[in-house]
C-alpha cells in the first residue's frame, strides 16, 4: 500500500522512534522523571524557545489550542481575526466564542491571505483581541507568511497565536525570532511522533491566568491566587510514551537534515501536480507557489469519496473530504464534498511516485 495521508498522520515512524516507544515500557519508573526532562528540554529547543518553563506538551494541537482559547477571558465585542484556511481546532472557537461571550470572528478572505497589506489595514481599522493563524493549509499545502502576521499583530497591540501543525518537522520554526504569543503543533504529522501528542508554548506576557494548584491556595479559598503558567496539576498526567517517541522522532529529524528530506518530497508532490495539470477534468486547489507536500483536487463529476475509492482499489491510501476545515471549503468552493488530498511523506520513494502518476493518469484519461 503507497500511504498519502501525511499531512494527516505521518506513516511510517522511523524505525528509532518504534523503538524509543516499545523500550519505554520496560523502563524502570525511576527515570521517568529524567526521560520527561529531557523531551521536554530536547523538544523546546527544536521550536528555539528560550525558556523551556514556557512550554507544555500536551495531547495535541486542539489540545493546546483549547486550552489557550479557554483562558483567555473574552469579553463582548472583542475579536478573534483568523484566515478561512484553519482548521476546525481553531475555527470551531469563532463559533463557540461569539455564542458564549458575543465575540465576532473576522475571516481574512481565501484570496485576502497572503495580502499583508489588507491585514495590515484590518489591524489598524479595528482593535483585535487575538490573531490566530496556521502557518499551512491542511486542504492545499498553502504556507501562510506567519512570521510577518506575528510581526503586524504586534505593531497593533494583537496577540498573535501560530498553528504549527502542518509545518512542525517540515520547516524551522524560532520561536526566539518570531516571538508568537502562542505556539501549538501536533507530534504526529511531519514531526514523525505518535498520534496523542503534541504542544504548546505562551510567552510570558501573555493575559492567561490559572488557578493556582499549590497548597497557598488552600488559605484562600475566598480569593483564589491566579497565576500565569500552567503546571501539572493544570494539563493533568502526560503520554510518557508519545513523548519519548516524538523526543526520539525530533532527534531522527536533527539528525537527517529534516528541511532537505521535504524539499525533495515536495519536488515529489509538484510531479503529481504538473501531471494533473494536465487533465482538463481534474481542478487543482490552492495556486500559492510556496507550499508543503499536498496535492488537492476534484474531478468533474466525480465525488471526492469517489476517487478515494478508485484509487484505494490500487493500494493507494489518500484522503477525501473536507479535513476539519470548513471555511476553507466553503471559500474555494468545494462543500460539501471537499477535495481528494495527497500527501506524501518522508519515507516515499522515486517508484511509488511513478506509480502514482501512472495510476492517475489512467484514472483520469
Ligand atoms: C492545521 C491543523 N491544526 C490543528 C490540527 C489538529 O491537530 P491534532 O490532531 O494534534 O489535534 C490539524 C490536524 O489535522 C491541522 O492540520
Amino acid at each position: 500500500m503507497i500511504y498519502l495521508n501525511n499531512a494527516g498522520t505521518s506513516y511510517p515512524k522511523p524505525k528509532k522512534v518504534i523503538e524509543a516507544i516499545a523500550s519505554f515500557f520496560s523502563m524502570s519508573p525511576e527515570v521517568w522523571p529524567t526521560l520527561l526532562k529531557m523531551a521536554h528540554q530536547d523538544i523546546a529547543a527544536f521550536f528555539e524557545i528560550p525558556d523551556p518553563s514556557q512550554f507544555f506538551l500536551t495531547k495535541g494541537c486542539t489540545e493546546s489550542v483549547a486550552f489557550i482559547f479557554s483562558h483567555l477571558n473574552w469579553k463582548a465585542g472583542d475579536v478573534l481575526l483568523t484566515t478561512a484556511l484553519e482548521h476546525h481546532a481553531v475555527s470551531r472557537w469563532g463559533e463557540k466564542l461569539k455564542n458564549d461571550f458575543q465575540v465576532e470572528h473576522q475571516i481574512i478572505p481565501y484570496e485576502q491571505t497572503w495580502n499583508l497589506e489588507e491585514i495590515e489595514r484590518i489591524l489598524k481599522r479595528r482593535s483585535i483581541r487575538l490573531v490566530s493563524v496556521c502557518s499551512a493549509s491542511n486542504v492545499t499545502g498553502e504556507r501562510i507568511p506567519v512570521e510577518a502576521i506575528v510581526k503586524l499583530s504586534h505593531q497593533h497591540g494583537t496577540l498573535c497565536l501560530v498553528d504549527l501543525a502542518q509545518t512542525a518537522g517540515m520547516f524551522p520554526f524560532s520561536v526566539q525570532e518570531v516571538q508568537p504569543d502562542f505556539l501549538v503543533f501536533a507530534g504526529h504529522k511531519a514531526l514523525l511522533g505518535p498520534q496523542g501528542v503534541g504542544g504548546m508554548y505562551i510567552a510570558k506576557e501573555t493575559p492567561i491566568r490559572v488557578a493556582d494548584s499549590s497548597i497557598r491556595n488552600q488559605d484562600s479559598l475566598e480569593k483564589p491566587i491566579l497565576q500565569d503558567m500552567p503546571n501539572y496539576c493544570d494539563l493533568g498526567s502526560v503520554n510518557m510514551a508519545g513523548i519519548v517517541g516524538l523526543h526520539a522522532a525530533v532527534q531522527w529529524l536533527k539528525d537527517n537534515d529534516y528541511l532537505e528530506v521535504y524539499q525533495k518530497i515536495v519536488q515529489f508532490s509538484d510531479k503529481i501536480q504538473e501531471m494533473l495539470r494536465t487533465k482538463p477534468n481534474v481542478k487543482l486547489m490552492g495556486q500559492h507557489p510556496s507550499k508543503t507536500p499536498i496535492v488537492s483536487f476534484t474531478v468533474e463529476g466525480v465525488s471526492p469519496d469517489e476517487v478515494e475509492r478508485k484509487l484505494k482499489e490500487k493500494s493507494i491510501m489518500v484522503n477525501a473530504g473536507i479535513q476539519c476545515a470548513p471555511f476553507a471549503h466553503s471559500n474555494l468552493g468545494t462543500s460539501p464534498e471537499g477535495v481528494v488530498r495527497l500527501s506524501p511523506g518522508v519515507f516515499i520513494k522515486q517508484d511509488e511516485i511513478q506509480k502514482i502518476i501512472d495510476v492517475l493518469e489512467h484514472c483520469f484519461k
